[in-house]
Parts: structure tokens; C-alpha cells; sequence
């Protein structure tokens, strides 16, 4: 293999406007405010509301962003991969319509489906094109409109998602900075604590299931964050390891937002403090495939050139990874 990384050289983000708090859950569902706070970090979260708007959407606006920041014309894409749970339909793919809606005609493209863990499997993969010297510029998204697939009777998952995404565009980096290594996992016995029932080859949808709410997100909470917090806390430790790195070498760990509780269990076990731990879930809650790009996105600012990031995500599946990167520039 060749001593080529691949660099992210520009983040985008995109949220919808519309906010749904804790409080407006208060009349949707029996909850409360201090309940959430306390048990999830999240104070609110944002919907993509309108007739007719779907992930593709989200996902249009953080490459038109993308390739602005970047200066590039959308013919030198030469890839584009979205990662996500929620494409507009279950096919064609959500990253084709996208690249036809950015005049993105050079490039072949395709949906990664992981649960949580998409980005950071996508951005892995994508990274792969780079490094074995085949394209040269290479956009990895990570979009959820997750207020499609959630059920708004349900208080246990209803209060913890929301919609948004982001995504990088990967270039082969002019030193040695970019995508080091990543320990990813899966375990698919995880699957009956984290799925959708219906809508699949397995059961089809129809008036029954749709009757019986069986389209939307079910999850058994407890058991999903004690393997969260063993997935990612494993899989940062092998990449430290192999890598011969300490936990003081590493500048932030940027990790999926699915619970504070689950990040601040996480950074403990790490024996990691906080303030070098990228948090925004009180603003989005679980945007699922987005957190991550998310999290890039609101804190590219405050990163330096040659920081050294980990990434890490848990999802259902189970599927788990980390990513271990040399940030490739100073945003300022
Ligand atoms: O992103 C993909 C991976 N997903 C995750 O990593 C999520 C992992 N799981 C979690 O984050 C947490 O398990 C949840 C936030 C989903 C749930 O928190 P928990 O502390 O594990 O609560 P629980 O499910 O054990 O429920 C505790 C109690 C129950 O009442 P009883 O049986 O003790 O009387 C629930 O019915 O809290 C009740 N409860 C609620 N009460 C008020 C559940 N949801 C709510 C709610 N408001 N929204």
C-alpha cells in the first residue's frame, strides 16, 4: 500500500430550523424536561419538516457547501458515499440523487446502510479509494431525517432523535496527515435490541403493519448502551495501542452522540477528560449517520493541524468502529 493518506480538507453541516424541545415532547408524550436532561443530555433536537423533503435534501446542502468551501467544481468528484438509515427510498440511492442535484456527473456514487456506525465505515471506506491512489477527491455524508422512522407515541425513542447530517470531502493530504488506521467491529446478534420490523424483505409493508406501528424504530435501551460503551470504549483502546499512542497523545476524541451518559461512561473508562470531548447532543439529539459530521462540523474551529482525532461510533447491528486521523489543516 501506498504512503498516501487521505485528508478531510473541508466539513460541512446542515440542521433543519425547525426545533422540537423537551417541553413540546411534554405534550406529545408522558415525560418531562428533567427526565431527558438527565437521562439522554438532549434539551432539544431539530426536524426537517415540508411536504416532499426528505434526507437527499439535507444531504444536497452540505455538499453545495462542500465543494464551496473547498473552491471545487463538481466535476472533479470523482465518489460520493452517503451514509444512513433513511434514504428517501429504500431504492434508488440517496447519494445519486444528491449528485444529480449538485451537478455531480462524473462520479459514481452509493448509500452505506450501518446503523450509528455508517459515517465513520463510510469515511473508512472512502479513505480506501484515496489511499490505494484510484480517485482523488472523495465526499463521505452521513444524513438521517430520523423523524421518518420514529414513532411520536412512543416516549423511549421518540425523545432521543433528531435530523441533520454532514460530511468531509477526502483528497490525498500533501504530508503525512490524514486517516491513520480504524479498528472496526460487528456483532449481528445485537439485532433484536435495535431495529425496524417492517418495510424489509422480511416483512413487507402493509396496512397491517403500518396498523401496527411496525415501520418505526424499536429499541431495548439498557442493553444497546452497555455494548455502546464496550464497543467504543474497545475499539479506541486497540487503535491506541496498535498505534503506540497514550491517551495524552490524543488531542479530541470525537465520539457518536447517543447519550451523554454513554459519552461521559466512555471518557471515564478512558480514564479521557471532557474538554477534550466533542459534545453537541443537548442541541441535536441522535441524528444517527449525522452525529459525527455533525460534531466535525461545529467544532472544525477549534481544531488544529496535526491534532490527532479518534472517531468513534456503536449502532445497531450491533456495528462499532474508530478512526484514528491527523486533522489536515487550521480552519482559520
Ligand atoms: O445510537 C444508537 C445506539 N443507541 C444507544 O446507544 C442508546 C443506548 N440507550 C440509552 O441511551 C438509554 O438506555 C435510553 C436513553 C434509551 C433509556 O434510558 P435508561 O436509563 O436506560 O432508561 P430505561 O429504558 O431503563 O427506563 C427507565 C424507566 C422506565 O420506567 P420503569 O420501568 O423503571 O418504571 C421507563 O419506562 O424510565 C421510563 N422511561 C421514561 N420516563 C420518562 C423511558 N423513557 C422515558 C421518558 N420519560 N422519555
Amino acid at each position: 500500500m501506498s504512503d498516501v493518506y487521505a485528508s478531510i480538507s473541508a466539513v460541512h453541516g446542515y440542521v433543519p430550523d425547525d426545533v422540537l424541545t423537551n417541553h413540546d415532547l411534554e405534550q406529545m408524550v408522558d415525560t418531562s424536561d428533567e427526565w431527558i436532561v438527565s437521562r439522554t443530555g438532549i434539551k432539544e433536537r431539530r426536524i426537517l419538516k415540508g411536504e416532499g423533503k426528505a434526507t437527499t435534501d439535507m444531504g444536497v446542502e452540505v455538499v453545495k457547501g462542500l465543494l464551496e468551501k473547498s473552491g471545487t467544481d463538481p466535476s472533479e468528484i470523482d465518489l460520493v458515499i452517503l451514509a444512513t438509515v433513511t434514504s428517501d427510498m429504500n431504492f434508488p440511492d440517496g447519494a445519486n440523487t444528491i449528485c444529480s442535484k449538485c451537478g455531480i456527473n462524473n462520479a459514481f456514487a452509493y448509500d452505506i446502510s450501518a446503523a450509528c456506525s455508517g459515517f465513520v465505515f463510510s469515511l473508512f471506506t472512502g479513505a480506501q479509494f484515496i489511499k490505494t491512489g484510484a480517485y482523488k477527491k472523495v465526499i463521505v455524508l452521513g444524513v438521517d431525517k430520523m423523524s421518518s422512522i420514529v414513532d411520536y407515541t412512543d416516549r423511549s425513542t421518540c425523545i432521543i432523535f433528531g435530523d441533520g447530517g454532514g460530511g468531509v470531502l477526502l483528497e490525498p493530504s500533501e504530508g503525512d496527515l490524514g486517516i491513520r488506521d480504524a479498528v472496526m467491529g460487528g456483532d449481528g446478534s445485537g439485532r433484536e435490541y435495535l431495529y425496524q420490523t417492517a418495510g424489509g424483505s422480511l416483512k413487507p409493508a402493509s396496512a397491517e403493519t403500518v396498523a401496527a406501528r411496525e415501520h418505526f424504530v424499536t429499541q431495548i435501551g439498557r442493553p444497546v448502551f452497555k455494548a455502546a460503551v464496550s464497543g467504543m470504549k474497545d475499539s479506541v483502546t486497540t487503535l491506541l495501542e496498535r498505534n503506540n499512542l497514550t491517551k495524552d497523545e490524543i488531542d479530541w476524541i470525537v465520539p457518536h452522540q447517543a447519550n451523554i451518559r454513554i459519552i461521559n461512561t466512555l471518557a471515564s473508562m478512558l480514564d479521557f477528560p471532557m474538554d477534550k470531548v466533542v459534545v453537541n447532543i443537548d442541541k441535536y439529539g441522535n441524528t444517527t449517520d449525522g452525529t459525527i459530521p455533525l460534531c466535525l462540523w461545529e467544532f472544525e474551529s477549534k481544531f488544529k493541524k496535526g491534532d490527532k482525532i479518534v472517531l468513534t461510533a456503536f449502532g445497531g447491528g450491533f456495528t462499532w468502529g474508530s478512526i484514528l486521523l491527523d486533522w489536515a489543516y487550521d480552519s482559520n
